[in-house]
């Protein structure tokens, strides 16, 4: 064959599965080679706060996989199911470009969801309560119902999760500690725009006036860490009322919530406790897009 029929196929190309049962198949092969599997689900459109666990996953595995599906059960009604976006050649590109995925499990909702009305669920009591979970009713049962379905048929020894979802990674671990799944979980930290608006596939539906606005969320947040660890605040209360006074000072703003919560249970704390990790996580709406950030605070002893 000469040289020019040669066809040079890049190693890092990502297969694509749609089937839950060469899914399957492809972990048990991975496993049977003493492999080990990491598993990064997603909702594609992905960016380089994705690609950034998609890295991490690369270096604490041998092996990488990345599901981009579009959960609708965590969809509630009148939010933006139909409109989020669908981007699986580019998604596919990106992790190409990347070299660290070795196959993207891109399953149709029937694959998921195969006896169509779905009547087995996942999930955990209290911890979705609060937070986005009071504007968003059956969002976390649908999170932890479809990772733990995704855990179920592609068995990863460790799932990499970004700390942009703080709620949601502290829900996934309690869920996995307690129903024994074998997989570990990691927490990657929020990976940010340089003004430290964290990257989210719903900034594009920000308008310019917004998106420059949005970086409030984040210097709201310094703030308050910086009264708590700097200044001695130890009341939530007054840490609530500053972030809330900042947020209400933009009008491109409308805040949805601010809420400090211990890291374990997600349950409101009013009193910070020395010692003590508390998370404070807001939501706020810029036009249509709802963003959300978080900060983990270390409260300082004395
Ligand atoms: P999605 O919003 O696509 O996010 C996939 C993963 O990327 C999540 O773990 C999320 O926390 C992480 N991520 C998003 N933006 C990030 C950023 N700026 N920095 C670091 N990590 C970031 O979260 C979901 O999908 C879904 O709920 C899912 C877990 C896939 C279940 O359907």
């Amino acid at each position: 064959m000469a040289f020019s029929q040669v066809q040079i196929i890049p190693m890092s190309v990502p297969e694509v599965i749609v089937g839950a049962e060469a899914m399957r198949a492809w972990t048990r092969r991975q496993h049977a080679s003493g492999r080990r599997v990491a598993l990064v689900p997603t909702m594609g459109a992905l960016h380089e706060g994705h690609l950034a666990l998609v890295k991490k996953a690369a270096e604490i595995a041998d092996r990488v996989a990345v599901s981009i599906f579009v959960n609708p059960t965590q969809f509630g009604p009148g939010e933006d199911f139909d409109a989020y976006p669908r981007t699986l050649d580019e998604d596919r590109a990106h992790l190409e470009g990347q070299g660290c995925c070795d196959v993207v499990f891109a399953p149709a909702v029937s694959e998921m969801y195969p006896l169509g009305a779905n009547l087995t669920w996942v999930s955990v009591d209290r911890m979705g309560d609060h937070l986005c979970g009071s504007s968003r009713p059956g969002h976390f049962r649908g999170v932890t119902t479809v990772v733990s379905r995704l855990f179920a048929i592609i068995q990863p020894d460790v799932a990499v999760f970004g700390l942009k979802d703080a709620q949601q990674f502290f829900i996934l671990r309690r869920m996995t500690r307690e129903m024994g799944f074998g997989t570990e979980l990691v927490g990657f930290p929020t990976v940010r725009e340089e003004d430290g608006l964290a990257l989210s596939s719903r900034n594009r539906y920000l308008t310019p006036a917004e998106r420059a606005a949005a970086p409030v969320l984040r210097r709201a947040l310094l703030e308050a860490e910086a009264s708590i660890v700097s200044a001695g605040q130890r009341k939530a209360a007054s840490v609530v009322s500053l972030v809330r006074s900042r947020l209400a000072a933009v009008s491109e703003c409308r805040e949805d919530y601010v809420q400090l919560v211990d890291t374990d249970t997600l349950q409101p704390v009013s009193d910070l406790v020395p010692g003590s990790r508390v998370l404070i996580a807001l939501a706020a709406f810029f036009g249509k897009a709802r963003l959300i950030d978080n900060v983990l605070v270390d409260v300082p002893q004395g």
